[in-house]
């Protein structure tokens, strides 16, 4: 068996045996290699960040993993039908965004691409998006026969998801328009949609999507730090990111099909109630214009309405919003 297999089955092994320790002979036994093999594999283990105990009477126990994405076990636990049927895992990338677009032509629709770390994560409006550790940095493909003019509710219906997952888990998450997921104010989860699209109509659309799951927040740059959280940080311990991913992907595939299946209307509906945004006021600046007033609504076509001072009414599909209250 290759080394990565024995490596993956001794895993296993000691996962299942939920810290009763399994001695050297017995795991041994079920991968056909000597005692001598499986300390071998257990100090390499080690090296990789499993903290495997080992005692000479009774064996050995495995007290804590790594913090990385397992993708063998998400799959084990994944309960979509669609979305997560083919994950592209790495360790790092430039930017998952970036690979998706490359392979999206040829992938199937739910395709995720997903990266422990980003060397040039990419936020919105050309920003930097920083990806230490500890994130879920993901893009999912996605494939649904709409209008390029309605691409913005594929962006509305991504943040209800993110922002559903975090709330089922006790975190208060809030939508700040058009997609960024915040908790008491700070930003937990920013969202940048990508599209491809041939007269008018989409083709695919890459959902690049970066939670701050268990990052550490001394680890951001200052000037990010002050206005973000994670989730560690929210609910005071680290969480296990690749469950966490199953139920965010799991959340995904339901607003998916709803957007597909449903009237929009239910959608906005939804997506006011987890609004941060509606009846604030905002300065919100879009490649030809600033508009200041009130947010008052979402339109049928994903659009934010903002009241000005003169009761104007502006429907802005994109653009990067500021609360001036
Ligand atoms: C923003 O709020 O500005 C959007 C941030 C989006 C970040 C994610 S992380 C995964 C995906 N890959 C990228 O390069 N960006 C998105």
């Amino acid at each position: 068996m290759p080394v990565n297999d024995n490596k993956k089955s001794i895993i296993s092994i000691l996962r299942k045996s939920e810290g009763t320790p399994v001695s050297g002979q017995e795991i041994g036994e079920k991968l056909g290699i000597t005692r001598a093999m499986v300390w071998k594999y257990i100090k390499a283990l080690r090296k990789e960040g499993y903290d495997v105990r080992s005692s000479p009477k009774t064996g050995y126990i495995l007290d804590s993993c790594p913090d990385k994405v397992d993708p063998e076990m998400l799959q084990n636990i994944l309960k979509t039908s669609l979305i997560g049927n083919d994950v592209r895992y790495y360790s790092e990338l430039e930017s998952t965004n970036s690979t998706a677009r490359e392979i999206a032509p040829s992938a199937s629709e739910g395709t995720v691409v997903l990266a422990e770390t980003q060397k040039n994560g990419r936020g919105r409006m050309g920003t930097e998006w920083q990806s230490v550790p500890g994130g879920l940095w993901l893009s999912l493909i996605l494939k649904p026969s709409i209008p390029l003019e309605n691409l913005s509710k594929v962006t509305l219906v991504a943040g209800i998801a993110v922002a559903n997952t975090l709330r089922n888990m006790g975190v208060d998450a809030h939508i700040k328009w058009p997609n960024d997921v915040l908790v008491k104010g700070k930003k937990i989860c920013g969202i940048l949609t990508e599209v491809s699209a041939e007269i008018g109509k989409v083709d695919y659309v890459v959902l690049g999507i970066g939670i701050n799951v268990n990052v550490k927040l001394p680890d951001l740059k200052d000037d990010i730090r002050r206005d973000s959280t994670s989730i560690a940080n929210e609910i005071g311990k680290p969480i296990d990111r690749t469950s966490f991913l199953a139920s965010l992907l799991y959340e995904l595939e339901q607003q998916y099909i709803r957007f597909k299946t449903r009237q929009f209307a239910e959608i906005v509906d939804e997506w006011i109630n987890l609004s941060d945004t509606i009846g604030r006021n905002v300065k919100v600046t879009t490649p030809i214009k600033l508009i200041e007033g009130k947010a008052v609504g979402i339109t049928e076509k994903g659009a934010l309405v903002v009241l000005d001072k003169n009761n104007k009414k502006h429907e802005i599909i994109a653009g990067n919003c500021r609360y001036s209250d």
